[in-house]
């Protein structure tokens, strides 16, 4: 426990620079900022030129040479939070006094036993009916650069107030949340050990926030490899790995999260909704965000991490087997229709980026 008041560091992670550059940096992390997509454009035009190079002998073949820059970097072993701030963070996101009638609470659609999301193809809205788009895990996504699969918003505040707001979802407001829970006097003492002001909007937030960002999955197997261990992968998963990078997969889902660096259209090479059926709304992606024609179907590409646990796939929840979705990806993404032989090595891959959370590995459930 800490003694007096603890402010927060003014650290903003949830806008999410790339692992390598240190926290707090606020002028480095500007120049990052700045300097982003050029690295990003130079990182992917290498991956995907290392893809065409590789040609044929791309099939898993251990042959092929790669580049020594590695697409992906490990998840930090620690994060810097306020462990206190944490601690009621998570009794907040555990509690459904946070939603209009009481019947949702976000553990409800984020539950940490099950990969971070909710399990269901659409999440549910708070009358019990299918919502309109698939809910992502809450593991990790501190490290994404915008929130939501269209990018909606650069920080974990944001994100959160809007889900209060959210009239399909918390359906609430402080002036309705606050009374709920100044009316609680263990509330009342934590709030008053960890902000001079107590109970107040801004508060709940930053609580919540630092329990997000408590929610990393360090110590995949993937990662540990990637620390030098590198009997932590079978020789499958590293065939996998390749082909996952030969193939151009690494252009787009890259960087810590695997994904959540970038926007990409869905469906580059294919129509993605020719097969499916009607188009909704929550398929146009970004488009509803900046109404640029060029921003139809685009959504920031998610992270693979822990994907292995995170089924249903894609925006829509439409795809719960992960061999199907990462042949869809091939064929809508890549203009590639992968081996089965390869997919299923690419998807061994993929198992390997299940990682830990509070030491326990999300794979056990
Ligand atoms: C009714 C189900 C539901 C509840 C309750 C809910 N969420 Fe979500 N959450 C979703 C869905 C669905 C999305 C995706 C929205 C979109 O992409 O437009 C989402 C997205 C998110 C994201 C963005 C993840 C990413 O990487 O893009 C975060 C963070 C998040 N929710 C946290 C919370 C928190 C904190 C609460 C409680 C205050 C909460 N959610 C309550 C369903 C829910
Ligand atoms: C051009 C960019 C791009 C390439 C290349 C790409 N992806 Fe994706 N990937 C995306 C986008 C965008 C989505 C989100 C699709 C959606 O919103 O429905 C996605 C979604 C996924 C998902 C579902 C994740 C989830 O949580 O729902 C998996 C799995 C996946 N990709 C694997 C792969 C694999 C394996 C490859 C290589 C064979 C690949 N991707 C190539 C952009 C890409």
């Amino acid at each position: 426990m800490s003694s007096g008041p603890v402010y927060s560091k003014g650290v903003d992670i949830s806008c999410n620079p790339p692992q390598e550059i240190s926290y707090p940096l606020p002028k480095a992390r500007l120049t990052a900022l700045a300097i982003l997509p050029v690295v990003f454009a130079l990182l992917g035009l290498f991956l995907l030129v290392d893809a065409v190079t590789a040609g044929e002998s791309k099939r898993g073949n251990d042959s092929v040479s790669l580049p020594d820059i590695e697409p992906i970097s490990a998840i930090p072993l620690k994060v810097d939070v306020n462990w206190d701030k944490v601690a009621l963070g998570e009794k907040l996101f555990n509690d459904p006094r946070l939603s209009h009638d009481g019947f949702l609470a976000c553990a409800s659609c984020h539950q940490l036993d099950q990969g971070g999301d909710d399990g269901l193809p659409l999440s549910i809205t708070n009358t019990g009916e299918p919502g309109v788009i698939n809910a992502p895990t809450v593991f990790n996504s501190a490290f994404n650069f915008r929130l939501t699969w269209r990018g909606r918003f650069r920080t974990l505040d944001d994100q959160v107030e809007a889900v209060l707001h959210n009239p399909m979802e918390m359906n609430t407001n402080w002036t309705e949340i606050l009374p709920k829970l100044q009316a609680d006097a263990d509330y009342t003492v934590l709030f008053s050990r960890l902000y001079l002001d107590g109970i107040k909007g801004k508060n709940v937030l930053d609580a919540i926030s630092n329990f997000q960002r408590s929610l990393i999955t360090p110590n995949a197997r993937f990662d540990q490899y990637l620390r030098g261990r590198r009997d932590a992968l079978t020789e499958d998963e590293k065939q996998g790995y390749q082909l996952f990078r030969t193939y151009g997969c690494a252009a787009c889902h890259q960087g810590v999260n695997v994904g959540g660096n970038l926007y990409q259209k869905l469906g580059i090479f294919m129509d993605y909704f020719a097969g499916r059926g009607k188009v909704t709304e929550a398929d146009f992606g970004r488009f509803l965000e900046t109404g640029a024609d060029s921003d139809r179907y685009v959504f920031r590409v998610p992270s693979l991490r822990n994907v292995a646990v995170t089924a249903p796939y894609f925006h829509d929840g439409s795809v719960s087997d992960l061999e199907e979705a990462v042949q869809k990806m091939g064929e809508v993404q890549l203009g590639e229709t992968l081996a089965k032989a390869e997919i299923s090595l690419i998807v061994k891959f993929l198992r390997s980026l299940t990682g830990e959370y509070r030491g326990r590995s999300l794979d056990m459930e």
